[in-house]
């Protein structure tokens, strides 16, 4: 049984992903600072799974702290989530993101080489293709030029991998960049839980809908699209978490570094996900109509035939599971896991 380390493993994607692993017979190392996770996830990852997982509290920065982890386990390979993500935070706080967002990449590169584990999966973002490419984005694209701090972490992030793959040729390296991730576990069990005001789409959408904020602002309906509001390619956490399983074993027999496209290469507009998760959930959700959010794009979406042909990775959840789901785990925790 190959074990797998989850840097920043009790969040959003990571706790889906190690029900996902746990379920295919992984074992599931985590570690976590929750800094914006809670403990909770994994506690319920093995409620879902009915399987225990290993959970550390530690900063994935914490040099000691990985080298006693990784002495510990016998690791096959890592995936590592561990990042801030706001993007607006992002650009009043870039000193802390380039510190917590490199600094983690760079600690397990080196506990990694130190240790002997030489496979390393990365949450990168299709961010990293900037404005300058045209939809759909392919892996073969060019890095663009992104618009935040955040974006960038992700740009020098995958550059970092690809140069230590170059130095070092028994380095395995996966770049998976996730397109729009919504929806969560069938079960309500775990979801995504942002702290404050959510930022992204679908957790604004069901705090809106759960009645804790009162309407949702579409940002824009001017756009050089069919309702004029931006597509994006929303992809199930599910099915997302499943890509990394088939990432994780086909890491395990791979050489150098390979990129794959997250997403189902189907764009959805800001209202077709209004629209869609209003008729699902029977549930209405008061929205109006405002500026352009500064540093968005009209339209993105993914070629996702590499992870096909190569993954053999295919989603199969469509938009009314997203937001039947995210509303599931949404009005079984109004709080979160707080
Ligand atoms: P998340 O915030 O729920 O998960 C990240 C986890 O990392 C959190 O549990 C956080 O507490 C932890 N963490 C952060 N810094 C840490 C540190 N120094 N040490 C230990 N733990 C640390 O976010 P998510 O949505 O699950 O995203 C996971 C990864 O995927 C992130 O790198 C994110 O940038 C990337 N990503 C997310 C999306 C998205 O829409 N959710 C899209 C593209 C890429
Ligand atoms: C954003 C980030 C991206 C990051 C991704 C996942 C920006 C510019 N991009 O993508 O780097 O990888 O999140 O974390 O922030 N919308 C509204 N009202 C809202 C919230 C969103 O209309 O209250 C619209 C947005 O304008 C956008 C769509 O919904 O058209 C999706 O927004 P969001 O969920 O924030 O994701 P992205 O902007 O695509």
């Amino acid at each position: 049984m190959a074990a797998v380390f989850l840097a920043g493993g009790a969040g959003y994607i990571g706790s889906h992903t190690a029900v996902e692993l746990l379920n295919a017979g992984f074992e599931v190392i985590a570690a976590d600072n929750f800094s914006n996770s809670s403990p909770e996830s994994i506690r319920r990852v093995e409620q879902i799974t009915g399987k225990s997982a290993v959970l550390y509290e530690a900063d994935i920065r914490d040099r000691k702290a990985m080298t006693e982890i990784f002495r510990k386990h016998k690791i096959d390979a890592v995936i590592h989530f561990a990042g801030m993500k706001a993007v607006g935070e992002s650009v009043q706080k870039p000193v802390e993101y380039y510190r917590n967002n490199l600094d983690t990449t760079l600690t397990l590169l080196e506990v990694m080489r130190e240790e002997g584990c030489s496979k390393i999966i990365f949450s990168s973002s299709a961010t990293v293709y900037g404005a300058e490419n045209p939809v759909p984005y392919t892996e073969t694209m060019p890095r663009g030029i992104c618009s935040n701090p955040y974006g960038w972490t992700k740009a020098m992030t995958e550059q970092i991998l690809e140069d230590a793959a170059k130095a070092d040729p028994s380095l395995s390296v996966i770049l998976l960049r996730y397109f729009n991730p919504i929806g969560a576990h069938s079960s309500g069990m775990i979801g995504e839980d942002p702290q404050g005001i959510p930022n992204n789409l679908m957790p604004y959408i069901t705090q809106v809908a759960v009645g804790k904020r009162e309407q949702l602002t579409i940002f824009g309906n001017d756009y050089p699209t069919p309702d004029g509001t931006c597509l994006r390619d929303y992809i199930h956490v599910v099915d997302l978490a499943k890509g990394h399983v088939c990432a994780a074993n086909y890491i395990l027999g791979m050489q150098g570094v390979e990129i794959f496209n997250l997403g189902t290469g189907r764009p959805y507009s800001v209202t077709e996900i209004v629209d869609a998760f209003e008729r699902v959930n029977g549930i209405k959700v008061p929205h109006v109509y405002g500026d352009r959010r500064a540093g968005d794009l009209a339209e993105f979406y993914a070629n996702a035939e590499k992870a096909r042909e190569i993954l053999h990775w295919e989603t199969t959840l469509t938009l009314e599971d997203m937001c039947r789901d995210s509303w599931n785990w949404q009005k079984q925790n109004p709080n979160g896991y707080r």
